[in-house]
């Protein structure tokens, strides 16, 4: 999934993940599990990559590619896979192609959800995640059914760190330098599929949804086409 900071990568990510019951790998959330590890369990490297993250800015490729290789077997998994949050540089691209080579895969495709940018700092500062089970809500768009305590779980609702304006400001400008690069990369693999993140989440899955199977349709018609070709 490509997209801006706070486009609704991860909401559409669960939701996806719902129906296709698919290994959802969010690199910003492997990150913020490892912040919650009592100090002495957190590597130097790891350390290092909370502080890139509390200012909005990028952790460096080779902190983020080692903890992607450590979950590699999600690759794997039955249902597919999500890849949420990654890769966010050219160069993590290209070493998750490597990777996908070397595994014999191939992405099915890469959705790039647009929104412009004053919805998208409304998104990031009304957005409230819990503090227990990680869910996610925005205080006008998605509210709790009582102010400040989850739905789920009875957490407490709270600020990420890195919706700050300061960070907010950070993260766009890291996203137009490094990401947005991105999009013109997986263009011309032919993968893109873009998505306008307007309207509620359900309206956006069924979008994403559609043209993801429409692909698979293509892909697999495209496969028995070959098939036949060879057997000619
Ligand atoms: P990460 O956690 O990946 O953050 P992000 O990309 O900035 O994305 P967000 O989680 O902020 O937003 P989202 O698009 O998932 O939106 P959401 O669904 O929550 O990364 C955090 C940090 O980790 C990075 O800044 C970096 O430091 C580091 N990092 C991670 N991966 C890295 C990598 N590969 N390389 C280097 N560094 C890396 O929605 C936002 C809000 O909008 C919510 O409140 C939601 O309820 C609401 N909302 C969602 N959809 C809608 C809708 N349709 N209508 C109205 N409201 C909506």
């Amino acid at each position: 999934m490509l997209g801006a900071p706070g486009v609704g990568k991860g909401t559409q990510a669960e939701l996806l993940n719902r129906r296709m019951r698919a290994c959802h790998l969010s690199t910003g959330d492997v990150f913020r599990a490892a912040g919650r590890r009592p100090d002495c369990n957190q590597s130097p490297a790891m350390k290092e990559a909370l502080g890139y993250m509390r200012r909005g800015e990028l952790v460096p490729d080779s902190t983020v590619w080692e903890m992607v290789r450590e979950r590699s077997s999600c690759l794997h998994c039955r249902g597919g896979f999500i890849l949420d949050g990654f890769p966010r540089t050219l160069r993590q691209a290209e070493s998750l192609r490597e990777l996908m080579d070397h595994e014999a895969l191939q992405l099915t495709a890469v959705v790039n959800y647009t929104l412009p940018f004053s919805e998208i700092v409304e998104r990031l500062g009304g957005r409230r995640t819990c503090d227990q089970c990680k869910a996610v809500y925005h205080v006008t768009e998605r509210p709790p059914k009582v102010e400040g305590k989850c739905d789920h779980c009875g957490g407490r609702l709270l600020l990420r760190e890195d919706d700050r304006p300061e960070s907010i400001k950070v993260r766009l400008e890291a996203y137009e330098r490094s990401t947005a690069p991105l999009i013109e990369f997986y263009k011309d693999l032919g993968l893109l599929i873009e998505v306008a993140a307007k309207g509620s989440p359900d309206d956006i899955f069924e979008s994403t949804f559609t043209l993801l199977e429409a692909r698979r349709v293509r892909e697999v018609a495209r496969k028995v086409f070959v098939a036949q070709e060879d057997r000619q």
